[in-house]
C-alpha cells in the first residue's frame, strides 16, 4: 500500500491508522469480554446463545403466589418472560381477571401455549409472542413476571429500567435482581422444596 504523506512530520496516513488500532484494539478486545464471555457461557450451557434460561415450569401454587403478591388487579397487563407452557398467563388471566402476555424464544413452547389459551378459549385476554424477552417492549407491562436465572436477570435488569413505569411490580421465582432492593420477599413450599418469590416495585427498587 502507497504512503500518503502528511504534513511536514513525514507522518503518513497509514501509519497514524495502524498506530490508532494498535492503542485501541486491547481497550475494544476488554470491553467485548463480558458479552463475548456471557454469549460463550449461553451457548456451553443451553446450546443457543439466545437461550438465557431452562424450561422448567413454575408449581401452580408459587404462580398464584406471585401473582397475589404483585396484587394483580383485573384489567392489569401482566408479561412473563420466558412464558414455557403458559401457566403464569394462563393463571392471570382466568383468577386475576389481567390480560397477559408470554414471550418464549421457543416455538415449541409457544405452540403448546397457544393450543392451551385456545382450548380455554382465551384468545381475547392471553397473547403469546415468540420472541427473544431481550428484545421486547416492556412499556405496556403493570407486572412482569420471570422464572430465569440471576444471570439472566442481569441481562434483563436494564430493559426493566429502561421500560416500566413507577408502580409497575416484578415478581421473581427462585432468582434475585442483583442490585434491586425487594420490596417483599417470601417462602413457599412445592413440589418438595422451599422456593423463595422476590417482589419489587419500580421506584423503590433502588
Ligand atoms: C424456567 S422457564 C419458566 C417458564 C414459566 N415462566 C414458568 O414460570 O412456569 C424459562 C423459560 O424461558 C425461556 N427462555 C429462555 N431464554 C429466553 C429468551 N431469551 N427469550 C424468551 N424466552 C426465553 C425458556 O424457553 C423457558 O421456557
Amino acid at each position: 500500500m502507497g504512503d500518503v504523506y502528511y504534513g511536514e512530520r513525514g507522518f503518513n496516513v497509514s501509519m497514524r491508522a495502524t498506530l490508532t488500532l494498535r492503542l485501541l484494539a486491547p481497550a475494544v478486545f476488554l470491553l467485548s469480554i463480558p458479552s463475548m464471555y456471557g454469549q460463550a457461557m449461553y451457548a456451553q450451557r443451553f446450546g443457543d446463545p439466545n437461550i438465557i434460561a431452562p424450561d422448567f415450569p413454575s408449581p401452580q401454587e408459587v404462580i398464584e403466589r406471585m401473582l397475589q403478591l404483585a396484587k394483580v388487579r383485573p384489567g392489569e397487563t401482566v408479561y412473563d418472560l420466558g412464558s414455557g407452557e403458559g401457566r403464569i398467563v394462563i393463571t392471570a388471566a382466568r383468577q386475576f381477571k389481567a390480560r397477559a402476555v408470554g414471550v418464549e424464544l421457543s416455538p415449541e413452547l409457544c405452540r403448546v401455549a397457544n393450543g392451551r389459551v385456545r382450548a380455554l378459549g382465551l384468545e381475547g385476554q392471553v397473547k403469546i409472542v415468540h420472541a427473544n424477552m431481550l428484545k421486547v417492549d416492556l412499556r405496556p407491562a403493570d407486572v412482569v413476571t420471570i422464572y430465569l436465572l440471576t444471570s439472566a436477570n442481569d441481562l434483563l435488569r436494564p430493559n426493566l429500567e429502561r421500560d416500566l413505569r413507577p408502580g409497575a411490580r416484578v415478581v421473581s421465582h427462585d432468582f434475585e435482581i442483583r442490585g434491586w432492593k425487594p420490596a417483599a420477599v417470601e417462602q413457599v413450599e412445592a413440589e418438595g422444596r422451599p422456593r423463595t418469590i422476590y417482589l419489587y416495585q419500580m421506584g423503590t427498587e433502588k
